[in-house]
Formats: structure tokens, sequence, C-alpha cells
């Protein structure tokens, strides 16, 4: 269940310009919290104060029972990440969580595909890590502006995965974009999990379709309250109703949803 914690930042990295890693004392939130799932969290100078009033959603990155916390990267772009990017250890967030469906393994499945673009890359390596202690086998497909951009990379490097990078500078791996690796890819595929921007989701659904391989998406919507009240998160969403599809909020229902029924033409 989601909870409102007021918590202490155990240490903040820049790891890439306006790519910040933040490691947070959580423990009733690292408990409960399930891979793809995200937190709300807003800047604290001092306690009550409102302004950005808005919470910001930022994707687990990783999840540590043992120890308590949480780890989050995010990049600094508007008003409320860059205020997010000035705490140092020992400052405070105000944040609820864990919110959100997360992504689910299916049992008696073996070959896994995780398709990661940008920032989308973060959500992504919690499934990662959890296929990898499952024993599965895994190929990670991620794609990012340069280098430093590619989240996780070290990680992944000492993983027992399948990794293939791009770059669109060519500062790593293949120059061009990570959906190019999809042919020779996804064929071998029995699953896939995919977080980035829609354009590069909808190819990775456009294959999955044509390929009929299941698997999973996760948006990111604009949000506001998080706690699906506010209806500013919604999306469309395939069902067998007159319309076709139906109205989902990301926040609560999603953001991770079956990728063959997500409608990313809007
Ligand atoms: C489920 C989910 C998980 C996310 N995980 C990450 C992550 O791990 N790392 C990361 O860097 N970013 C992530 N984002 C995007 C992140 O929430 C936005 O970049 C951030 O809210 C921008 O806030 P800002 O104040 O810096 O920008 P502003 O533009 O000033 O934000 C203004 C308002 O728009 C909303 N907003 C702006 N951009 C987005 C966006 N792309 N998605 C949703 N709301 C937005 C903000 O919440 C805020 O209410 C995620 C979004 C969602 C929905
Ligand atoms: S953010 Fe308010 S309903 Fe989802």
């Amino acid at each position: 269940m989601s909870k409102r914690v007021i918590a202490k930042v155990i240490s903040q990295e820049e790891i890439s310009p306006r790519h910040f890693k933040m490691v947070i004392d959580a423990p009733e939130v690292a408990k409960e919290a399930k891979i793809g799932q995200f937190i709300h969290l807003k800047w604290v100078a001092k306690l009550n104060e409102h302004d950005p009033l808005l919470r910001r959603p930022i994707s687990l990155n990783e999840i540590d029972q043992e120890a308590g916390t949480i780890t989050i990267i995010y990049r600094a772009i508007g008003r409320g990440t860059q205020l997010l990017a000035t705490l140092k250890a020992g400052d405070q967030v105000d944040l609820m969580g864990p919110i959100g469906m997360g992504f689910s393994i299916p049992e008696d499945t073996n070959k896994f595909v995780v398709v990661g673009g940008g920032m989308g890359i973060a959500p992504l390596y919690p499934v990662v890590k959890k296929l990898v202690e499952l024993n599965k086998e895994v190929t990670v497909l991620i794609g990012a502006e340069n280098k430093g951009q590619l989240l996780n990379l070290a990680d992944y490097e000492e993983m027992d995965v399948e990794l293939k990078a791009s770059t669109v500078d060519g500062s790593y791996g293949y120059q061009g974009f990570v959906t190019e690796f999809l042919d020779d890819t996804l064929i071998d595929a029995d699953y896939i999990y995919t977080c980035g921007p829609e354009v590069m989701m909808e190819v990775v659904q456009n294959w999955v379709i044509a390929n009929d391989i299941k698997g999973e998406a996760s948006l990111e919507e604009r949000m506001g309250c998080g706690t699906g009240a506010c209806l500013s998160c919604v999306c469309k969403i395939k069902v067998r109703n007159e319309s076709g599809w139906d109205y989902k909020k990301t926040c609560i229902q999603g953001p991770v949803f079956p990728l063959n029924e997500v409608i990313f033409d809007d």
C-alpha cells in the first residue's frame, strides 16, 4: 500500500550531465515495493512548503529491502526535477509510494527481451535483476543519445545478460536507434518489456504483434494526484467494448500495461 513519508536522502550524484542518481532511506516503501512501480515525490526545503505544488513521478531503479533503501535515476529537465537535483545527503524528500501496478514475470517463460530508450531505461533495471536472479535468459537492448545516458550500463556489463547498446552520437555501441536491433533479437523472444519514448515503444509493439510475442510496456503520462482522483494521467487501452478501447489511469492501473493493448496513436 502506498504511504506518504518524509525520507532522508542518503546520497545524490550527478552520473552524467543533468542526470542524477539519488538513494533514499525509506524502509516502509522498500518493504512494499515491486518492480515497475514508482514514487511520487517533491523537494522539501521546509516541511509543509508547497512550491512546486505537484509531486513528480519517478520510477524505482533499485529496491534494497535489506538496507531499507530505494534508488531513483532522473533527468533534471524542469522546475521540480531541478529542485530535486539541489538536494544533498541528509536533506529530506516528501514522497508517496510505492505506486502503481508493476511488471509481472510469467511462469514457464524463459527467453526475455528488455528494450529501453532514454530515461525509459531506468524502470527496466529492477526487472532485469529479477530475471537474472530467476536464471532466465535475458537480452537487454538499450539506446540513448550518448554513452553517459545509457543508464545502468556498467551494471549490465557485469550481469549475465546479452547486452546490445546504441547511441545516437556513436559514443558507445551501435550508432543509431535501439529499435534497429529488433530484427535480430525479438524473433527469439518469448516475452518482452519496454519503456521509453512512445515512438520507440510503438515500433516494439508492431514487432511483437507481427511475431505473436507477448509483453508489457511502462507508460509515462503527465500526472497530477498519483492516487487515481484527478484523471490527468489517462491513457487508451484496448478492451472488448463498442469503441474497442477504454481510458485507464496510468498512476494506479498502470504504469505497466500489456504491450499489445496500448493505443499509442494520439
Ligand atoms: C510513471 C512515471 C515514471 C517516471 N519515471 C521517471 C524516471 O525514472 N526518471 C525520470 O527522469 N523521469 C521519469 N518520469 C518523468 C518525470 O516524471 C518528469 O520528467 C518530471 O515530472 C518532470 O518534472 P519537472 O518539474 O522537472 O518538469 P516540468 O515540465 O516543470 O513539470 C511540470 C509538470 O508536468 C509533469 N510532467 C512533466 N513531464 C512529464 C513526463 N514526462 N511524465 C509525466 N509527467 C510529467 C510534472 O509531474 C509536473 O506536474 C516518469 C514519469 C512517469 C509518469
Ligand atoms: S495522476 Fe491523478 S488520476 Fe492519475
